[in-house]
């Protein structure tokens, strides 16, 4: 599908409660499943990533009712596998587009002695599970991937403990291995090189699964086997899609938003300290937390004069997701914008990096690698022209906020990518401008 985005005569303007978080979504489903008893969960974001886990657990054994379905998400009821295990389906278990359903369920089944198969699409077929599947050998899994990719066929039982340095900050990586560590005998300890999103870790408890942390070794664990519990849960809004909504905010003059009900786990936040530094005005305000996740109100106004910043490696994994996305504002900020040590890009739902480069060529910008690091120059006008999301939701969305700030029409190819993530961003964003 083609998107055309243009260029706004209308500030956007008003308030909006973005989808439900992603990665909490996935958790809360995953984890609902891997529960004795049954599970309420709200606010579940309905995307295609989602429906995947969903459909996954549910091969799987889980019993999911889809309680209602409408513009606050999904309300699900549970019915876990518990002290059982999974059921061992009798054909693969398609992950889709979704790392992290393929990566967590990978450390969810290492526990459980049945042979599965896990299978993806194109992108995802093509993205590295080695990273998960060599920690999860060394507490005992087999597994057969003669490419280190999907399609990944799995044995597992009879785990134990370890003590794992992660080569890469990745919270699917950490999360399969402390996953693994609840059906395992012993303690299973994860650390990490920088700090990754701590859903898994706060999560786990509230499906009475105790965690421990040391926040400076930047170290997790668990002890197992432990008993997983249903629970009822409530997922806040996705702060990665709300950096879509706060950066056409930034672009678009004269805009004022303010996006309520979001997540800000500060491991998922760093972005908003980004725009802070480069003079965005914007302002956070906390509210009730959903469970142990910090949520909040984000304000944000048209700020006509950015400034570059430099993003070090150790803030990479805290706004991982959003990248391509401030990549793209650095584009209208005065001075050289600098993000160290992102080579992970080259590994998400597509090559985004590359990507990235690519796409601000083409609107007239100035952006190159170095290495790893991803150098974008501004400020620049921006020129209308076509985009391909290449299958990639983040992608397709900062392709449609380009439009938003160049002088001529920017098509995007490929949009149907939203679905993955965020399928109501462009009528978010046509509600926003109806506003005003
Ligand atoms: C996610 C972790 C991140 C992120 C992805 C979701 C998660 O991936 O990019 O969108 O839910 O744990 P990595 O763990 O590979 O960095």
């Amino acid at each position: 599908m083609q998107y055309l985005s243009t260029r706004s005569d209308r500030p956007l303007a008003g308030e909006i409660a973005v989808p439900g978080d992603k990665s909490l979504s996935h958790r809360a489903v995953l984890f609902a499943a891997m529960a004795e008893g049954t599970s309420r969960l709200a606010a579940v974001l309905d995307s295609e990533d989602v429906r995947a886990s969903i459909a996954a657990v549910r091969a799987l054994g889980a019993n999911v009712d889809i309680t209602a379905a409408g513009d606050r998400g999904l309300e699900l009821t549970v019915t876990g596998w518990g002290a059982e295990g999974p059921r061992t389906p009798d054909v693969p278990i398609d992950c889709g587009n979704s790392g992290t359903t393929a990566r967590l369920l990978l450390g969810i089944l290492a526990g459980w002695a049945s042979e599965v198969t896990l299978v993806g699409d194109e992108s995802l077929s093509k993205r590295p599970m080695g990273r998960v599947t060599d920690p999860l050998a060394r507490m005992g899994a087999s597994f057969e991937s003669p490419t280190g990719t999907l399609p990944v066929t799995l044995r597992g039982g009879g785990l134990k403990g370890i003590d794992y340095v992660t080569p890469v900050a990745s919270a699917q990586v950490k999360s399969a291995i402390l996953l693994a560590g609840v059906q395992a005998s012993g303690r299973t300890t994860v650390r990490e090189p920088a700090s990754s999103r701590d859903h898994t870790e706060l999560l786990l408890p509230a499906f009475g699964v105790p965690v421990g942390r040391d926040s400076a070794a930047r170290a997790a664990w668990v002890d197992g086997p432990a008993t997983v519990r249903a629970s009822d849960i409530t997922v806040p809004g996705d702060p990665s899609s709300a950096a879509f909504i706060v950066v056409a905010g930034l672009l678009v003059p004269g805009s004022r938003i303010t996006v309520s009900g979001v997540g800000l786990n500060p491991t998922r936040i760093a972005y908003l300290d980004v725009l802070d530094r480069m003079g965005a005005d914007i302002r956070i305000q906390p509210t009730e937390a959903a469970g142990a996740e910090p949520t909040g109100t984000v304000h944000v106004g048209y700020t006509p004069e950015l400034r570059a910043v430099v993003v070090r490696a150790a803030e990479v994994p805290a706004l991982v997701d959003e990248i391509p996305v401030l990549a793209l504002l650095a584009t209208q900020a005065a001075g050289e914008t600098r993000f160290e040590d992102v080579g992970e890009l080259r590994v998400k739902e597509s090559d985004r990096l590359a990507a990235v480069i690519e796409a601000l060529t083409l609107l007239g910008a100035s952006a190159r690698a170095e290495g790893d690091t991803l150098v974008v120059q501004g400020p620049s006008e921006l020129r209308g022209t076509g985009l391909d999301s290449h299958g990639d939701h983040r992608l397709a969305m900062t392709w449609a906020l380009a439009g938003l700030a160049a002088d001529g029409p920017v098509t995007v190819s490929g949009f149907e990518a939203v679905d993955v993530s965020y399928p109501s961003f462009s009528a978010d964003l046509a509600a926003l401008s109806a506003n005003s």
